[in-house]
């Protein structure tokens, strides 16, 4: 039998991992690591790093209201009434009437009988997947689907299949293996977060419609971008009746941060009793639900702004494209830069990041070894002028790392 010393030599300690763990540091030596970069000032399209100015296309602030006057007076207010936060889970002492407020005006936009608020969009995938995902049911993804999506999997105790991005021939076949389960769940980006690429809904409903099964939108990404109001992906398509859920961000167009779901009232009834990281977590603060409200207000009234957010994004894929960059399909403002492998995408995003432009890496595992890319995207409140100057540092770099043809 070992001894005491003995079986304590012989455990593992859980943090070796973390010594051995040397990447991240070996980018920081060379002054690559591009994480984490502490803003000082935030200035809608511009922030200041360390002292420099930057062009924010790194950010989903699609529509500009962060710092839109309006929006910030309204969030003033909530602060002086429901004071920081409301220390407590919306189950309990957390529900102000301002969530049930915006979950009627959510629910109106989402053409839905009703929605509930989760605190981060993350927790909104999380509790809608591991409420209704129970044992003998089966949640079907997309493979590039959203990480909270794919989490929400994690915590359910149904079981996780997953299809090619995009093809609907996989999900079939994935549809058809488990045509007797109990209980479908198909989860989809409405817009793919790396890719920038919309999902081709009206196939996937006429298949869930034809295995019985039910469809989860992502519209983090879609939400106050498509669609005539600014209704999401089912807008876009025409076809908000036959979607059963709609998931929503509020750190993207919303200028704020939280989550909702829309869909059937009873649904909605269920998860409010049986989802955990709503009930087990605390909610969303005053100032945060009166912004998303007042960014409501703000798309009602000023509908040119989504129609300028389009004219820039065709403006900066259009002129990425031409300088001969590729841009992996985009469709929407998220734009993708195809930069190659690990190193040069490093290489690429330190070289803009010093000519003043903050970008985003994507590295494996979201996309495949050597197919790795700047994310850019583009805001309402974009000029011209910042826009062709982000095009300028793009040509300069990409002729200098030889990413496109030319002399740098
Ligand atoms: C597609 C998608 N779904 C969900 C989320 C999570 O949202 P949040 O950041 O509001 O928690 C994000 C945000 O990164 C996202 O891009």
């Amino acid at each position: 039998m070992a001894t005491i010393e003995q079986s304590v030599r012989q455990t593992v300690d859980l943090f070796d991992k973390c010594r051995r763990f040397t990447a991240a540091r070996e980018m920081m030596d060379r002054g690559l690591y591009p994480y984490f970069q502490p803003i000082e000032e935030s200035h809608d399209t511009e922030v200041v790093i360390r002292g420099e100015t930057k062009i924010m296309v790194g950010s989903n602030n699609y529509l500009g209201l962060t710092h839109h006057p309006y929006v910030l007076e309204k969030a003033r207010e909530a602060l002086a009434r429901y004071g920081t936060g409301n220390t407590g889970s919306r189950f309990l002492n957390g529900t102000l009437d301002l969530h049930e407020q915006l979950e009627s005006r959510l629910a109106a936009l989402m053409g839905a009988e009703a929605a509930l608020v989760f605190s981060t969009g993350y927790q909104t995938n999380v509790g809608i997947i591991s409420g209704l995902v129970g044992r003998g049911s089966v949640i079907v993804q997309d493979r590039l689907n959203h990480a909270s999506l794919l989490d929400g999997s994690q915590l359910a105790v149904g079981e996780l299949a997953r299809y090619a991005h995009g093809d609907m021939g996989a999900l079939r076949r994935v549809l058809n293996r488990h045509r007797d389960a109990n209980g479908i769940l198909i989860a989809s980006d409405g817009v793919f977060s790396m890719e920038g690429n919309i999902v081709d809904l009206p196939t996937l409903l006429d298949m869930k419609d034809e295995f019985g099964a039910r469809l989860l939108v992502d519209d983090a990404h879609s939400v106050g971008v498509l669609g005539p109001n600014g209704g999401g992906t089912a807008e876009h398509f025409g076809m908000q009746d036959r979607v059963d859920l709609t998931m929503i961000t509020f750190s993207k167009s919303f200028a704020s941060i939280g989550g909702a779901v829309a869909g059937p009232e009873d649904v909605i009834h269920y998860l409010k009793h049986h989802s955990r990281p709503l009930i087990f977590s605390a909610s969303m603060p005053g100032s945060a639900v009166a912004t998303v409200l007042a960014c409501l207000d703000v798309m009602e009234q000023e509908p040119q702004r989504r129609a300028q957010l389009w004219e820039n994004a065709h403006y900066l894929r259009g002129g990425l494209n031409d300088l001969g960059f590729d841009t992996v399909g985009s469709e929407t403002p998220i734009i993708p830069v195809s930069s190659g492998d690990m190193e040069k995408t490093f290489i690429f995003w330190k070289a803009l990041f010093d000519a003043g432009i903050f970008t985003n890496p994507v590295l494996p595992p979201a996309v495949p070894e050597n197919a790795c890319r700047l994310r850019t995207s583009v805001m309402a409140t974009h000029t011209r002028e910042q826009l062709d100057r982000v095009l300028d540092a793009f040509q300069r770099v990409g002729r200098h790392l030889g990413i496109i043809g030319g002399a740098a």
